[in-house]
């Protein structure tokens, strides 16, 4: 069964919803067949390595994939692999190409040593290549490599324009969704394309008639194992990862109280995970942050900041 997300990837810039400051720089770059080097920031899932990949292919064409090369978080950040593998392609000819790209996915999580490594390579090489972040937060780039970047921002998208993606597929695929059923999809994914793909394919499979009710449903699963990895992520001071999990984790929907009170879970009952001698600790800052969310603060920024305390306590 084909993915949604690759099935429902738009293959040129017309096809990209929103974005419109974004791609026009794009589209002006295409059409002067140069490129600078980029950083491409943004929430997730609203279009960064759908647009840079785009651009390759309207680059190079059918001699895309030879000039083109993802290195995405899956794969190793070290120093190591920056200066084997990526300056190995970076320094190798172009094929029938003034010069070739490499998008480094999820840029964020490039340790420092690397990107430093980068901002070499960068300068050496950059009559054969070009680089392009892509990033959730401009501020987890060097300052030198951010001034050598055009910076192309990336806007969370509105209502109207989810809207009309979501719209975009139950044409294709036939389902019937009511209005609040596309209001639960906006609000669960947060704008997050990839997330409301995922949950509106995982959906697709129970019935072509779509509510709301379902939408929250679903979307209400929380994946114990991703907490716990999260919070492991946290514990052992890498907030940026940790961050990541729980980011995916809200991308796919979940309720923040209910995050919560699994956290809660987990805290009390898994020794592995939360040390028995600040386990107190994190309940209060849980129960203080549970406290916050139900006074009105926003959500996202308390739990945010639960992380980052988290994150603290190893030293
Ligand atoms: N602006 C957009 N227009 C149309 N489809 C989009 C757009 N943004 C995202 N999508 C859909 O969501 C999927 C994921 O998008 P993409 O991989 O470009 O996200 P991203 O911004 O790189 O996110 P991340 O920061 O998580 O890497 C795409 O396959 C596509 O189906
Ligand atoms: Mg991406």
């Amino acid at each position: 069964m084909a993915l949604w997300i690759e099935k429902y990837r738009p293959k040129n810039f017309d096809e990209v919803i929103g974005q419109r400051e974004s791609v026009d720089k794009l589209k002006a770059m295409l059409k002067k067949g140069d490129i600078q080097h980029m950083i491409l920031s943004g929430p997730p899932g609203v279009g960064k390595t759908t647009c840079a990949v785009v651009l390759a292919v309207s680059l190079f064409g059918d001699k895309w994939t030879q000039n083109f090369m993802e290195l995405n978080a899956s794969d190793d950040r070290k120093l190591s692999v920056i200066q084997g593998k990526v300056k190995e392609f970076a320094r190798s000819r172009p094929i029938d190409a003034p010069f070739k790209i490499i998008l480094l996915d999820e840029g964020d999580s490039l340790t420092q040593e690397a990107q430093q490594a980068l901002r070499r390579m960068m300068e050496e090489y950059s009559s054969t290549c070009r680089f392009v972040f892509s990033v959730n937060y401009q501020s987890n780039i060097i300052e030198p490599l951010q001034s050598r970047c055009a910076i192309l921002r990336f806007q969370p998208l509105s209502k109207e324009d989810v809207f009309k993606f979501i719209d975009w597929i139950a044409d294709s695929e036939e389902l019937t969704l009511d209005n609040s059923a596309k209001d639960a999809l906006e609000y669960v994914s947060k704008g997050d394309l990839r997330a409301l793909t995922n949950l509106l394919q995982s959906l697709s499979n129970v019935s072509k008639r779509i509510t709301g009710e379902m939408v929250y449903e679903n979307a209400g699963t929380i994946d114990k194992g991703k907490i716990k990895s999260g919070l492991d992520a946290a514990v052992k001071g890498d907030y940026i990862k940790a961050r990541k999990i729980f980011e995916e984790l809200i991308g796919t929907g979940v309720n923040m109280k209910e995050l919560l009170s699994e956290i809660f879970d987990v805290v009390i009952s898994d020794e592995d995970v939360i040390d028995r001698r600040v386990r107190s600790y994190v309940v209060e800052k849980l129960a203080e942050t549970d406290y916050r969310i139900i006074e009105g603060a926003t959500p996202y920024i308390q739990f945010q900041a639960f992380l980052a305390f988290l994150s603290t306590l190893k030293h």
